[in-house]
């Protein structure tokens, strides 16, 4: 991969990251306040978002280690109203994001990177377990 190309895929995946940081504070907040036993799927979400920002900053990180800016935007995406909405809606953004990494480890060369962005994806692996479970349990 060309090194602008690689450094747009990074780019893009830092904001991915940044748009999640949001929403996953804003809707633990918001379902902590607003719905009854809101504390669990709170609890979940930051914790979700620390992870995001590890791999904020390992993608800043390497964005640096290639002579890049790492541009500090986020995409501003509504909160969901309910949980199951929200849970699907990250659903997808996981899956997208779990995707999107196993593109770019496919397509790097840098043996190093190449770990990171393993790691990382791995992380994306185990919110998708994480919230296809809560999804189930709320279905009963
Ligand atoms: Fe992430
Ligand atoms: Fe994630």
């Amino acid at each position: 991969m060309e090194k602008k190309e690689l450094l747009k895929k990074l780019q893009e995946a830092l904001e991915f990251e940044y748009t999640d940081i949001f929403l996953y504070n804003n809707e633990a907040e918001l379902f902590k306040k607003k719905i009854i036993d809101g504390d669990k799927i709170a609890k979940l979400y930051k914790n979700f978002a620390l992870d995001e920002i590890t791999h904020a900053d390992i993608i800043s990180k390497q964005i640096i280690n290639i002579k890049g800016t790492p541009v500090w935007e986020y995409k501003n995406i509504p909160v969901s109203k309910s949980i199951r909405e929200s849970l699907r809606s990250h659903l997808d953004r996981e899956v997208a994001a779990y995707r999107n990494y196993t593109y770019l480890i496919e397509q790097v060369e840098d043996r190093e990177l190449k770990v990171l962005l393993k790691g990382i994806r791995e992380n994306e692996n185990e919110h998708i377990k994480q919230i296809t479970d809560f999804l189930k349990r709320l279905k009963i």
